[in-house]
């Protein structure tokens, strides 16, 4: 089985690869969706031979907030604006958390609540590659002055693999952070561990103090909201049930958040119990490793999750 659909949900339109909503991937090791706004791949699930039953199980490696998505819907289906929708993988650039020096611009950045270009669809023996890009206009002028080109290359095969490309296309340099804001599901947060971060030192975002990871693992029991630095790129989320594994190139930072009980309920675009239902550990280049890229030159970073 192998297909792609373009949807949209605002119903003036026919989808197409230039216009469209949503896109459905199937082939034969997955099946993904990818949002248009952001590139932002919002469910991936692998497809599993059961050697015992013959059947063809899934193994879903991304969370989305349900809530979150019928959000976005309704914004769209009533022509309002959308906001970042909450799962899968937003992509925060050209900053990182809240703006540093001006508080009303979006946190995050603006990557995520753009819309960007479907350059490419290709499909081969090892499935879908499609090819994203987003470059400056008059909406990332107004809050961040710099030419520029993002290519985020999403290969939906066996694995997902994310490859982004960040060129400079000014002629000045520009610092900036990128991170993959990956969400990703856990049977119960309490049962979650995380490995690849022992050793590493973090700051913590809700004391802002800087601490070292001691334990080979970090496991949760209240809201968490650190920022990794200097990290090796590897990690393995597991619980009881699966684990999660996630190899990165060239992103020498990794965020861990939780919002749990309290965050959650002000969040408004998650259900009340959903804090227990995802991790987020964002692979990233941040504060002490934002980039600084050249007039004229690129930065190229990497993600497999399998
Ligand atoms: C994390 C930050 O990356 O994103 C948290 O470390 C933040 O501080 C979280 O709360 C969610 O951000 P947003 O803008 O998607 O609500």
């Amino acid at each position: 089985m192998s297909a792609i659909r373009f949807k949209t949900f605002n119903s003036t339109f026919t989808a197409n690869q230039h216009n469209f909503d949503v896109i459905e991937i199937e082939n034969g090791f997955c099946r993904a969706v990818i949002a248009r706004q952001g590139a932002q791949i919002l469910s991936f699930e692998r497809k599993m031979n059961n050697a015992e039953t013959d059947a063809v199980d899934s193994k879903s490696l991304l969370w989305c907030s349900e809530l979150s998505l019928q959000q976005f819907l309704d914004d769209l289906k009533s022509d309002r604006k959308t906001k970042a929708i909450r799962g899968g993988i937003p992509l925060c650039f050209p900053w990182f958390g809240g703006h540093p020096t001006d508080a009303k611009l979006p946190a995050h950045g603006f990557a995520r609540t753009q819309l960007w270009n479907l350059t490419s669809v290709d499909e081969s023996a090892q499935g879908h590659q499609l090819l994203f890009t987003l470059e400056n206009n008059s909406v990332t002028e107004a809050v961040w002055q710099h030419p520029f080109c993002l290519t985020l290359r999403i290969s939906c095969g066996k694995q997902l693999r994310m490859a982004l490309a960040i060129e400079n296309k000014g002629d000045t340099a520009f610092d900036c952070e990128f991170a993959w804001h990956s969400y990703f599901p856990v049977n119960a947060i309490e049962n979650a561990r995380i490995d690849g971060l022992q050793g590493k030192k973090f700051l913590d975002q809700l004391t802002n103090q800087t601490y070292v990871q001691e334990h080979v693992q970090i496991i949760f029991d209240q809201e968490t909201d650190r920022i990794y630095q200097d990290v090796d790129g590897h990690y393995l989320i597991q619980d009881e049930r699966q684990q999660i594994k996630i190899d990165t190139n060239h992103c020498q930072s990794a965020i861990v958040w939780n919002p749990w009980i309290e965050k959650t309920k002000r969040l408004g675009d998650v259900d009340a119990q959903a804090w227990r239902d995802f991790v987020c550990l964002e692979c990233a280049n941040v504060r002490e490793h934002r980039l600084h890229i050249e007039a004229g030159a690129s930065a190229e970073f990497s993600m497999t999750i399998a």
